[in-house]
């Protein structure tokens, strides 16, 4: 795709603002994601995630081989942490001269805002549904759910649930396309920065937040304090095999067409060992059709 250039230098900031009040309080405990939403674009700007930007690739391959049918393709979005997902699905689809339809499924307004301001920024209909996706219905099925980093957010014995909704959402011959980190040597409880790692990410934030100042207007002390809550509220659920990918999505009746390497170049940051995502692993790439 070319020239796809995410306008992360006016929506950062925007999403740093408005989170702390557009975010989701969880029902049980009163806990917001804004330390999620409202950081997510300050850590891309500082190159330290890595995002579908990276996997902009496998996604364009992905979505082409899925045969066209009648009409728009139906592409549901399932959970996204800001635009960027649906910014490759457009760039991807309008490449080829077609409108897709594209509907974004997050349980946040802070993520679903982010979705609905870039649409207006491309010029594109984008229909966002603020959702539990394990809740979500629809009114017609999908060509394709795309998503990235998402198994993570569930507990490895939820995630039946989610394949099944996904399965459901999904037409015959449509597909679920995603990639996702895999932490061989995790254990079965929630990834965490070890203290090396998070001694690094620190020193990355604090030098890149001093380059990065003019956009946000922050304090790079502050952006630090930001990095700090978020290393310790992030706890992804480790996705720990390829074995483990294949058998889930083949109990759920998807069948995985795909199931490669990441090839993508790492975020800048990580050439020097910084990350915002704890643990060791490789990222994947998944392709699976319902059958
Ligand atoms: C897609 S995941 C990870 C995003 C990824 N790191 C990226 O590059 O875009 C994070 C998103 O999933 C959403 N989310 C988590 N659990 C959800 C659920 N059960 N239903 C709907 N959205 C959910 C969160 O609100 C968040 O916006």
């Amino acid at each position: 795709m070319k020239n796809l250039k995410e306008p992360l230098e006016l929506s950062a900031p925007l999403a740093r603002r408005l989170a702390p009040q557009l975010c989701r309080k969880d029902p049980a405990t009163g806990e917001s994601c804004s330390w999620y939403h409202g950081f997510w674009q300050c850590l891309r700007l500082m190159e330290l995630v890595v995002t579908p930007a990276h996997h902009a690739a496998f996604y364009q391959r992905a979505l082409q081989s899925i045969p066209s049918g009648n009409g728009a393709p139906r592409v549901l979005i399932s959970g996204a942490a800001d635009y960027s997902m649906l910014a490759h699905v457009l760039a991807i689809y309008r490449e080829r001269g077609v409108e897709p339809a594209v509907t974004v499924v997050d349980r946040c307004d802070t993520a679903l805002y982010l979705n609905r301001w870039y649409a207006e920024h491309a010029s594109a209909a984008v229909e966002c549904s603020r959702s539990d996706i394990l809740e979500y219905t629809a009114s017609a099925p999908f060509d394709a759910v795309c998503t990235h980093s998402f198994l993570g957010q569930f507990v490895p014995d939820e995630r039946i649930r989610l394949l099944t909704k996904w399965r459901q959402l999904l037409r015959p011959g449509g597909a679920v396309i995603t990639a996702n980190k895999v932490r061989a040597t995790a254990g079965a409880e929630p990834a965490g920065f070890s203290p090396g790692q998070a001694q690094s990410f620190r020193a990355a934030v604090l030098h890149k937040a001093a380059a990065l100042r003019a956009i946000w207007q922050a304090d790079p002390a502050e952006i630090v304090l930001e990095a700090e809550v978020y290393m310790n509220e992030l706890r992804p659920w480790p996705v720990r095999s390829r074995e483990e990918i294949r058998q889930l999505f083949e109990a759920c009746g998807l069948k995985v067409v795909e199931l490669s390497d990441a090839t993508h170049a790492p975020a800048a940051g990580r050439q020097t060992g910084a990350s915002a995502s704890p643990g060791s692993g490789d990222g994947v790439q998944i392709i699976a059709t319902r059958l």
